[in-house]
């Protein structure tokens, strides 16, 4: 029997799996597990000591940077590469017992792959026949998949007579129509353009919803790890940095890392001064003393961190933590105002403040406040 999941290059669809087999796990295993794997591709570590456990049913996004290894995990998951150690379960059952063609895994790419001479049904059904679907069921099928992702009506169609997004909408269509265990999706909205990427965001999201397939999303972008995810993995250089949900990951940063890859966060280096039962005093390189509500175990004299997005300043306000400074740069976006402020010693910061008073120029003072409670020490 050839492989069904194939590389993404490869000019056959990538959808793949067949319901049998696979699926004989524990019903109340995790969806897929990951434990403490570790992937090389020659002498070079792509993906370290990473351990992971996704619910049947969950959206889980890999959010890093290019290179990161996002792919790779996902790739071991279809089988398209070993992992040096550790193990991997799809339904409670380890990966290297089900042969590739047995996994029930529907893939899609960032790169269609559709076939261009083949029709738009043919395209959805072309995995189907070879997954010894009877015949009489393959047009009910397909038509349940195209309607699933709203291109009813098109199967006469060729690829190249739709838009892009419609074109990754068969890719999708192609890829739960085998009703998968476990759907990867590898970047799929980054070849689209931007408006096409929002709305395709929360069809993906509805579909995966109405089916109640588990999900696993790879992508760089993290307002599409945000608004999709039930959990997000953020990675950088092969392992996790944290794991957790849009939440989790946006406010309680656990690195710095993590801060900065969502959302560029204002990064201040500080030193602790003292602690009391609410939180800590630090003082900023700039002088400046701050306070920041954490329950975090640290002495007088550690140098820290003091994160602040960039939302959670406010100008000239009453607010307790008050940071001053000349004004770098006024960009006016009609509700918000992002102003870049020297804070001296090389400190810049950058607040986006709702419009309430004239913008501040270039060049003048501007005092910023932010709330103990809205920032993270690390
Ligand atoms: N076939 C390969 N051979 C050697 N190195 C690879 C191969 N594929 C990926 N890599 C390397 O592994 C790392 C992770 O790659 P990848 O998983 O594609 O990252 P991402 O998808 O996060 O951009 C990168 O440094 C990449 O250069
Ligand atoms: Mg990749």
């Amino acid at each position: 029997m050839p492989d069904r999941v194939t590389e993404p290059s490869d000019p056959r669809p990538l959808a793949a799996g067949v319901s049998a087999g696979a699926s004989a796990g524990a019903s109340a295993a995790p969806a897929v597990e990951f434990n403490d794997v570790q992937i090389a591709y020659g002498k070079f570590i792509a993906v370290h000591n990473f351990s992971l456990s996704i619910e049947k049913g969950s959206f889980v996004t890999l959010l890093g940077p290019s290179g990161c290894g996002k792919t790779t995990l996902l790739r071991a998951v279809a089988g398209l590469v070993g992992i040096s150690s550790g193990q991997i379960a799809i339904g409670g059952r380890r990966i290297d017992d089900v042969p590739i063609y047995k996994r029930n895994i529907g893939l899609v790419f960032q790169n269609y792959a559709l076939f261009p001479h083949k029709t738009v049904f043919d395209n959805v059904a072309f995995g189907l026949k070879y997954h010894n679907v009877p015949k009489a069921d393959i047009a009910p099928r397909v038509a349940r998949a195209l309607e699933m992702v709203r291109l009813a009506g098109s199967e006469r169609k060729l690829p190249s007579q739709l838009s892009g997004g419609q074109q990754q909408r068969i890719a999708l269509a192609r890829a739960i129509v085998f009703e998968p265990e476990v759907l990867l999706l590898d970047e799929p909205l980054s070849a689209l353009d931007a408006n096409m990427r929002e709305e395709m965001r929360v069809e993906i999201k509805k579909i995966q919803k109405q089916t109640g397939i588990t999900a696993i999303f790879v992508t760089h972008d993290q307002e599409e790890a945000l608004s999709m995810s039930d959990r997000i993995v953020v990675m950088s250089a092969g392992k996790a940095e944290q794991i957790g949900s849009p939440t989790d990951v946006y406010d309680r940063p656990a690195t710095t890392f993590v801060a900065d890859f969502l959302g560029k966060a204002n990064l201040l280096a500080a030193t602790v001064k003292d602690r009391d039962a609410g939180g800590v005093s630090v003082t900023l390189s700039t002088g400046q003393t701050v306070r920041v509500a954490t329950d975090r175990q640290v002495a007088a004299g550690d140098k820290v961190s003091v994160v602040v997005r960039p939302q959670k300043l406010a100008v000239g306000s009453e607010l307790p933590n008050r940071l001053s400074g000349r004004v770098l740069s006024t960009s006016y976006l009609g509700s918000r105002i992002i102003y870049e402020i020297d804070l001296g010693q090389g400190s810049i910061i950058r607040a986006n403040v709702a419009v309430v008073t004239e913008p501040v120029r270039e060049g003048e003072t501007i005092e910023v406040g932010f709330d103990p409670a809205d920032c993270v020490l690390l």
